[in-house]
């Protein structure tokens, strides 16, 4: 039951899945996986001891042989479950068809409320008074699977991007380790109803 994060940015919730993992999982993060060489994240990787490997879409001919690049690496490593942490690409159907609802992403919004980029501060310039944090099942849209977990964030009326991204922040460091805990450990289905 292998468990590996992908990331493209600053990789502060596969830091909080590493350290949570570690704590309570059965089993914890074994492997980083990110398409930029610069990523915060892989320095995380170094400091945390978790082995992190770089693919680089460009490098490949198409996003098949990207994926399938990748698919080998989790399969060396034994990988069951992958969490997107802040990965910045869709998934296509290489991976998707190798981990049938074992691919899961966690969202700064209440989905279906502010998909793609930049959800908080769409939530802010949209003045929405409750914005969120989604955790859930991938699938080939951007940010449309079935919804595993939400939870909520008050929009205060002085509130900045700034104030309100550490509080959604804050919010995805404990709902995306606590969902995974309770899906690994079949305290909620694994899978959608009916699939
Ligand atoms: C998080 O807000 C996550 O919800 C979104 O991308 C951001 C990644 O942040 N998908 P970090 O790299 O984990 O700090």
């Amino acid at each position: 039951m292998s468990i590996a994060v992908f990331a493209s940015g600053s990789g502060s919730n596969f830091e909080s899945l590493v350290e949570r993992s570690r704590k309570q999982w059965p089993r914890p993060v074994s492997l980083l996986i990110s398409d930029k060489p610069q990523a915060g994240a892989l320095e995380r990787a170094e400091r945390l001891g978790v082995p992190a490997f770089v693919f680089q879409p460009k490098s490949y001919e198409n996003k098949a042989a990207y994926e399938q690049a990748i698919l080998a690496v989790l399969q060396e490593h034994e990988i069951e479950w992958i969490l997107l942490a802040g990965y910045m690409r869709l998934i296509g159907p290489t991976l998707l068809g190798s981990y049938p609802w074992r691919i899961l992403n966690i969202h700064p919004s209440l989905l279906p409320a502010f998909q793609g980029k930049d959800a908080v501060e769409q939530a802010l310039a949209y003045g929405v008074r409750w914005t969120g944090v989604t955790v859930h099942w991938v699938d080939e849209g951007m940010d449309t699977g079935p919804i595993i977990d939400q939870k909520p964030v008050l929009v205060e009326p002085e509130e900045t991007l700034e104030s309100l991204m550490k509080k959604v922040q804050f919010v995805e460091h404990n709902l995306y380790p606590a969902t995974v805990y309770k899906l690994l450990t079949g305290k909620i289905p694994d899978r959608p109803s009916g699939r």
